[in-house]
């Protein structure tokens, strides 16, 4: 039974109370009772920090948010409604041409609409992102930023190093937090400040809308009226249905109301095989305490994924997205410890997605477990050559690279077997198909 938490390649800590405790408070109290319980962490395999040496993690902003009062008390089903209106309005943007679901496209669980790395936005709609654009599916239990992870639950727990928070770098603590960087980025929708974009709101389609959810005076004060916008989006984002319908085949499966046919079978069992995908160490499959999987444990870590060339940003080769510490995010810089970690992302609908990694380099399922297992077996396939030597690593400078991970199924000298043949990662892949939700469009 793949439920049962003994076969678990790694010790699996349980999830931190503290965590969910301030995860739980990152939601109105209306929609707490929708979600399913948090999945665990997985062990992960980081550098520790000397904790002396770090300041603490900003704390969760939730509470003073979610304290703004508003003259009349909506209902969840009325700031879902008009969260959705608001994710598809392109009033949104400076452009009027971009909303939320020009990048976030439904059809695709959330994720990018087409095979762009980065997509493009700004005023003109010309301006190219710096990162792939990941999917919004499931991300209902990512926890607040915390730089040191440790587990209540287990004794003498390691610290885990950084854990959650949203984006590729955990920069946002909540999905409200998180809706203020796209409005106001200047290669997204690139308005002035999110009070623009109330004031434009005030005067377009939806503002009698707003009226009627947040009482008459809803736009007398902007600061109120910024709440009342990021509410509806975070709320929408939250909707069970649309966010984490939990319809794929893998949870009928769970669910013991569907089977897998054998080579997806072979595929979880290498998935989750600690010597050969390893997968599961960082992207948990099986179930926790009743919770289904979302495969990650909101970790993070350096794969040292190639350089990707397409992305304008790369043309100037001393810039280098080091996802925690910069420089996108600004707070951890000069911890070098941390450069080139990036989120885990969650593995749900992968299938659906156009393109892989932090800065979209690869398109298929193939070629991204083709990296995983043949990374340092046959380095010269993803890394150019500099002075005559491979240049394995080289997104990132070369006093960071001792950060990238060696765990399987990274690892093996050049020219050893990968830790997975082509058969094998077929079934893997035919595996990952199971974890598209019903209503996602397959590639
Ligand atoms: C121009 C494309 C674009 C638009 C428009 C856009 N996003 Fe995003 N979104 C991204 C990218 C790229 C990221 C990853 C950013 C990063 O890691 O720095 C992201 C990240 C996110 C995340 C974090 C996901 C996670 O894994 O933690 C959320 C939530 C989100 N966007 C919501 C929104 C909402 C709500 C809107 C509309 C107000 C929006 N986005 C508009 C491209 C876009
Ligand atoms: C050491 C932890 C770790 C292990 C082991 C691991 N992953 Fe990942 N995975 C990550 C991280 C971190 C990222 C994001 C890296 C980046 O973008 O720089 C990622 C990204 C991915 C992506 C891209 C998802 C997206 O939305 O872009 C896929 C697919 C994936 N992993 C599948 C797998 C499979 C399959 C295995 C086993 C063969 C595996 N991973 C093993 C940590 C891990």
């Amino acid at each position: 039974m793949v439920t049962d938490e003994r076969q678990r390649p790694l010790r699996r800590p349980r999830w931190r109370r503290a965590a969910l405790l301030a995860a739980g408070l990152a939601l109105p109290a209306s929609c707490r009772d929708h979600r399913p319980p948090s999945p665990p962490p997985a062990s992960r395999r980081q550098p520790a920090v000397p904790s002396a040496t770090v300041p603490a993690a900003p704390s969760p902003t939730a509470r003073s948010f979610y304290a703004d009062h508003f003259s009349r008390q909506a209902t969840v089903p009325e700031l879902t409604a008009l969260g959705r209106a608001l994710f598809f309005s392109p009033q949104l943007s400076v452009s009027g041409q971009m909303s939320c679901a020009t990048c976030h496209d439904p059809a695709f669980a959330y994720g990018p609409p087409d095979g762009r790395a980065t997509q493009l936005g700004g005023p003109g709609m010309d301006t190219p992102g710096l990162r792939a654009v990941p999917s919004l599916r499931y991300l209902q239990n990512v926890p607040p930023f915390e730089q040191h992870h440790f587990d209540e639950a287990v004794e003498d727990s390691t610290d885990q190093g950084p854990t959650g928070g949203h984006a590729w770098d955990g920069r946002a603590n909540t999905t409200h937090d998180q809706a203020r960087l796209p409005l106001t980025s200047s290669f997204e929708m690139a308005n002035p400040s999110v009070e623009a974009v109330v004031t434009r709101l005030e005067k377009g389609p939806l503002a009698a809308r707003f009226r009627a959810v947040f009482g008459d005076d809803v736009f007398a004060e902007r600061a109120r009226a910024v709440t009342a916008l990021l509410k509806c989006l975070e709320v929408f984002q939250q909707s069970p249905q649309n966010f984490y319908p939990y319809s794929s085949r893998y949870d009928a499966y769970l669910r013991g109301q569907g089977t897998l046919t054998p080579a997806e079978q072979r595929g979880l069992a290498l998935f989750n095989a600690p010597k050969k995908g390893n997968c599961a160490s960082c992207h948990p499959s099986q179930r926790r305490k009743g919770a289904f999987p979302h495969f990650t444990d909101f970790g993070f870590n350096a794969l040292g994924v190639p350089r990707n060339g397409a992305l304008p940003a790369n043309d100037d080769p001393a810039y280098f997205d080091l996802g925690l510490c910069g420089p996108v995010r600004t707070d951890l810089t000069g911890h070098g410890e941390y450069c080139g970690f990036f989120r885990v992302p969650g593995l749900r609908n992968t299938a659906a997605r156009h393109v892989y990694f932090h800065n979209g380099l690869f398109h298929t399922l193939e070629q991204v477990m083709n990296f995983y297992v043949a990374r340092d077996t046959s380095p010269a396939k993803f890394y150019p050559k500099a002075h005559g030597r491979v240049d394995a690593f080289d997104d990132l400078p070369p006093q960071h690279r001792k950060n990238v991970n060696h765990e399987p199924p990274f690892g093996g000298r050049p020219g050893a077997p990968p830790a997975l043949t082509q058969a094998e990662i077929r079934d893997v892949i035919a595996f990952l198909g199971t974890l598209t939700d019903a209503d996602v469009k397959r590639r």
